[in-house]
């Protein structure tokens, strides 16, 4: 018989508690839940069938206003209970005034889920101008020297307008994704103004420049006709940075701090986890994050269930209390069941 050499502690046999998954679940250190999962969800106004399949995204639909409710129904069915709404105008304009009005596209979704469903599922929904301006961008374009700029103080008047309209339907959550300086002292202020106290603020606190929102913004229309998001979302090579970000969105009155994208950034997520243990974090696993397992599952050969599961558990384990992600549905019905 091999007795290993004995090491720091009398366990030699680590095999021991993962003989039987109802050891493993006993003794895992990560769990995971359809409770930490928020399902994103895109509204698009224009739309006159009650879903339409998100070409960019397999599995992925386009809701219309009215298409909506029934689709949270399933998600709540399935143990989904907060959602991130997407709304997908059919006007666009310079300043993107289909963002902050009354009957905009995510304006009439939240109304309607509240009135359908109530506090029985939260309301989160994207605060930004890129899916409404014409230009695409997540601000105000204006003309600076010989080319063109995003300008920060313009841009945060309309955040907050955008904020206060999904405060006035009924959001429980407004997340800003603009990565405007001061967008969260901004909202803050104007939800508290208009009388919003209790409306909460999820932050997308880090958001990287990232390549992995291609299939996104085919699904939101959101795609800028010129240019990057370069000099306004974070520089993916800085770990740090996003301290700092996340530090100012707390000092700003953030209630929930987000790391986006996810997979490729679980260092950021663990030292924000480390740094700010306190606060909920929530981490945004993006649309080519999906479409990665979602290609490579197509292909046949690995199991998307198995990688759904190992992926949002990587993300649990580096320090994710919240996860929004395109899997939210599905991943909740796998965990009903499947023993881990
Ligand atoms: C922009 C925004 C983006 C995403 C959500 N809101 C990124 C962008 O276009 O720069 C990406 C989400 C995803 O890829 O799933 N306000
Ligand atoms: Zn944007």
């Amino acid at each position: 018989m091999i007795v290993a050499k004995p090491y720091r502690y009398p366990v030699s046999r680590p095999r021991r508690l993962r003989r039987t998954s109802s050891i493993r679940n006993l003794v895992s250190q990560t769990r995971l839940s359809s409770e930490s999962l928020v399902q994103p969800i895109f509204v698009d106004e224009g739309l006159t069938s009650p879903k339409a399949p998100i070409e960019s995204m397999p599995d992925q639909y386009r809701y219309s206003v009215e298409g909506v409710l029934g689709f949270v129904g399933e998600l709540l069915d399935a143990g989904v209970r907060a959602v991130l709404v997407f709304g997908v105008p059919s006007e666009k304009d310079p300043m993107g005034k289909r963002a902050y009005s009354s009957d905009g596209p995510t304006q009439r979704a939240v109304r309607s889920i509240k009135r359908e469903y109530g506090d029985s599922v939260a309301i989160a929904t994207d605060v930004c101008l890129c899916s409404y301006t014409d230009h695409g961008h997540c601000g105000i374009v204006v003309k600076r020297g010989s080319g063109y700029v995003v300008d920060n103080d313009e841009t945060l008047k309309l955040l907050a307008r955008i904020a206060v309209s999904h405060a006035e339907a009924g959001a429980d959550i407004v997340a800003p994704s603009a990565m405007m300086d001061g967008q969260v002292g901004v909202i803050r202020n104007a939800l508290d103004s208009e009388g919003y106290t209790d409306v909460a603020i999820m932050s997308y606190s880090a958001k990287y420049a990232s390549s992995l929102y291609g299939p996104f913004r085919v699904a939101a229309s959101s795609k800028p006709v010129f240019g990057d998001r370069k000099g306004y979302q974070m520089d993916p090579r800085n770990l740090w940075e996003a301290v700092k970000e996340v530090e100012m969105d707390l000092a700003e009155g953030a209630d929930i701090v987000m790391i986006k994208p996810g997979l490729w950034y679980l260092d950021v997520v663990r030292i924000v986890k480390e740094s700010f243990p306190e606060v909920p974090l929530a981490v945004y696993n993006v649309s080519g994050e999906y479409l990665m397992i979602k290609a490579a599952a197509l292909s046949g050969y690995l199991s998307e269930d198995e990688a759904v599961l190992e992926s949002l558990n990587a993300m649990r384990r580096a320090g994710a209390d919240i996860i929004i992600t395109y899997y939210a549905l599905k991943a909740s019905k796998i965990l009903s069941r499947v023993a881990r």
